[in-house]
């Protein structure tokens, strides 16, 4: 039975296929069809049968489960029912790949190794069908982890259901306790945090034609161009900038241009006044300062 937003697990159960990597455990499925008594169940990205097991097991005798696996495609294909109840459950980008469980590769396997954008813009495509396909008052259980790659000298951090479109409105966020994870089993250290949850968004179709679409956007920005930034937070970047140690002209060449010099005659006096007020700026020799 779902209590609340915390879902912990330890088990998977006995549906599926214990063996088929990525699944979920049948308990998630059961107390999700238990609360929404759904008359027609659809199942996207079904994989080892989890929720066929449970649904069969609950009686629920037109339960739909489509894969891959099973030669539905998700970017071509359509649902074939108007479900009240969807649960989709798809790869966490390219974390685990299903060419190696289908033993075939296929150009619209979501978990192919393509870059995030283009992962991004499958999986909304996907979500956007499901949401059109729900009935009025229909719902959407959308299962999905937060990855971490490791890109140049850092681990990136990607968090999938931010990064996605939002079809509908958010009813419900859940948070999953993950078990049996690899990365948790690492002994990382310094400031790494294994991922240990997965997220359950449940998203609602409340009316027939209209609906809220959220996305979010990346920019990017010079500090220098910000509006709440501080002459003290620009003077410390620009020494960062210069190995710790800048002269001051190498801080008016830094910062000329900066937003908050741009309407201000005074911005050189501004410089100096900044290192000589605040103790994180150390003065070297003259017209030399350093930060730690
Ligand atoms: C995380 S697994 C689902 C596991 C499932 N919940 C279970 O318990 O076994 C993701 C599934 O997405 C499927 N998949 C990937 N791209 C797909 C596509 N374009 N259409 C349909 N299924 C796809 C894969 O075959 C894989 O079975």
């Amino acid at each position: 039975m779902i209590k609340d937003s915390i879902l912990d697990y330890p088990s998977r159960g006995h549906w599926g296929k214990a063996s088929y990597r990525g699944n979920c455990t049948g308990y998630l499925i059961k107390d999700l069809l238990e609360k929404y008594q759904p008359k027609q169940f659809v199942e996207v990205f079904s994989g080892g049968g989890t929720g066929q097991d449970v649904a069969k097991e609950l009686g629920l005798t037109n339960s739909v489960h489509l894969d891959l696996l099973t030669g539905w495609d998700a970017l071509k294909d359509d649902i074939p029912v108007q479900p009240d109840f969807v649960f989709s459950h798809p790869p966490y980008w390219d974390i685990i790949k299903y060419k190696d469980m289908r033993g075939q590769y296929d150009a619209d396997d979501l978990s192919n190794p393509v870059d995030y954008p283009d992962f991004i813009r499958m999986l909304d495509k996907v979500n956007e069908k499901i949401y059109a396909s729900l009935i009025n008052g229909g719902r959407h259980a959308f299962l999905m982890g937060d990855v971490r790659k490791r890109v140049n000298d850092h681990y990136q951090y990607y968090s999938i259901i931010k990064d996605m479109a939002w079809f509908g409105d958010l009813e419900s966020h859940l948070v999953k306790v993950q078990h049996n994870v690899t990365s948790g089993r690492k002994g990382y250290h310094g400031s790494f945090i294994p991922i240990m949850h997965e997220h359950l968004l449940i998203f609602i179709k409340r009316s027939i034609w209209q609906l809220g679409i959220k996305y979010t956007k990346t920019f990017i920005r010079d500090l220098r161009q910000l509006q709440q930034v501080t002459w003290r937070d620009l003077v410390r970047a620009a020494v960062e900038q210069h190995g710790r140690r800048a002269s001051l002209k190498d801080l008016y060449e830094t910062l000329d241009g900066a937003k908050k010099a741009v309407n201000n005659d005074h911005w050189r006096e501004q410089i100096r006044a900044v290192v000589q007020r605040y103790p994180e700026f150390e003065r070297i020799q003259s017209g030399v300062y350093a930060v730690a």
